[in-house]
């Protein structure tokens, strides 16, 4: 049997782009850019996701494309040794422990977008997100939304991931486009403007390496480095792609996509609220299902832009999990002869029981949500970063000299060199922050 591909090269950018947007860009990105300095804050996350991530990503294309494999078979097929096919590995089992948090908050968006047809949380939208956050009811809603990322993965590449992404990517895009004009146009929707992208360097300065590691961290999770998704991705083309500029058109997009995030969501809560109260202020949950939602319940046809609102997350969530559930699936049908179907049912098995139980421990929640996919994520990059760096070495450049690449051939020495020096460095320094993190000491 050949082994899958994708039909076209936009497809392959959108079903990449979904992977990349998703609850990082909506929930994540335009608070760390309002509280860390706004527009000045923006022009180091530009620095950093061109500088770190669109080489990481290159990394992970070339290793995908080379290979033709899942992360684990790519790793061991290219060195031979199956000590890099155990780090190979680990980006597999990382995809699952993602998919596993990812769901059960895909799960609440899903009943947000639901409940927002009647406004039923509109009366209280605190308690009734305390209500329904963890439990038998979140379960429900997990296995829903895990429910919906299977049905895509079992369509395979062409007519499950690329049809269905290439559908919601320009929906996302234009629906917030339109939500994010709506906002900016309301009376004291200003405030929220200022609040967002001004642009203070004091705050820049004072705070460098905090500023810089958040911008790090944020950088890895957005564009779904470290787990081999985009290895994966990349293992369904053929050799008539630019990587690199496919690389960049992605960043770009995603870049975009947070900003106008974030675009809506600011202008709203200060145009409703005239400032950040509550659990807007910092971020997180409480921000969107209790702040924002609050927010719809003020404002004239509330359910109607809440529906939108949470129709655009929702299909965000799900174009991103699906990229982490194909990741295993590649590996069973690559390594172990499964078919397509057996895996994404074993799988979606494995996981629903794997995300229940983070949908009824917050605790638990909370760690695997933070540091540990934080953990997994840093190291599995850097390991996939000093394979390419050293195990391949001059061999990972024939994949810039071919089909389209010739343009950005010029550049692969300089992002060799960088892959093979300062982005492990890099990462190794995140990394032990990471772990003096998790062991409860404060460093800065
Ligand atoms: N990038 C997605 C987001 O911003 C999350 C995501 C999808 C992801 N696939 C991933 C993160 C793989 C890390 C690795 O929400």
């Amino acid at each position: 049997m050949t082994r899958e591909s994708w039909h076209t090269r936009v497809g392959f950018i959108l079903a990449a782009v979904g992977s990349a947007v998703g609850l990082g860009n909506i929930w994540r990105f335009p608070w760390m850019t309002a509280e860390n300095g706004g527009s000045a804050f923006l022009v180091v996350y530009l620095a950093i996701i061109l500088l770190v991530g669109v080489p990481g990503l290159l990394a992970e294309f070339v290793i995908g494309r080379r290979s033709q494999r899942n992360p684990a078979g790519a790793l061991y097929r290219l060195s031979g040794s199956k000590s890099w096919g155990a780090v190979g590995l680990f980006g597999v089992v990382t995809g699952i422990v993602l998919l596993s948090f990812y769901s059960v908050v895909g799960g609440w968006i899903l009943r947000y977008f639901l409940a927002s047809f009647t406004g039923s949380y509109f009366g209280s939208p605190g308690a009734y997100f305390e209500a329904i956050d963890f439990g038998a009811s979140a379960v429900g809603y997990h296995v829903a939304f895990l429910g919906l990322t299977a049905l895509i993965v079992l369509g395979g590449v062409r007519d499950g991931i690329e049809k269905a992404t290439k559908v919601m990517m320009p929906a996302i895009v234009v629906l917030l486009v339109a939500l994010a004009a709506w906002a900016v146009s309301q009376p004291g929707a200003g405030a929220g403007l200022s609040f967002y992208l001004d642009f203070d360097a004091a705050y820049l300065q004072d705070n460098f390496a905090d500023v810089v590691g958040a911008a790090a961290g944020q950088a890895l999770f957005t564009l779904s480095l470290g787990v081999g998704t985009m290895i994966t991705y990349a293992s369904y083309l053929g050799d008539d792609h630019d990587l690199a500029f496919d690389g960049a058109a992605i960043a770009v997009l995603n870049t975009g996509v947070g900003v106008l995030a974030g675009l809506v969501v600011f202008p709203l809560l200060f145009a409703t609220f005239g400032e950040l109260t509550g659990p807007a202020a910092g971020g997180g949950p409480g921000a969107l299902f209790v702040s924002i939602a609050g927010a719809f319940s003020q404002v004239p046809f509330g359910e109607v832009l809440a529906v939108l609102f949470f129709g655009v997350i929702a299909l965000a969530a799900l174009s991103s999990s699906i990229s982490m559930l194909e990741i295993p699936v590649a590996y069973l049908v690559d390594e172990h002869g499964a078919s397509r179907r057996s895996a994404t049912l074993g799988l979606a098995g494995l996981v629903l029981l794997t995300g229940s139980v983070n949908a009824l421990n917050p605790g638990l929640f909370t760690f695997v949500s933070g540091p540990l996919v934080d953990l997994m994520l840093t190291a599995g990059l850097a390991g996939f970063l000093v394979f390419v760096g050293w195990v391949l070495g001059r061999d990972a450049l024939a994949e810039f000299d071919s089909g389209a690449g010739r343009a950005t051939k010029s550049l692969g020495p300089a992002w060799l060199w960088s892959v093979r020096t300062i982005l492990p460095l890099f990462l190794l320094a995140t990394l032990a922050l990471n772990l003096l993190a998790l062991a409860g000491v404060s460093v800065f």
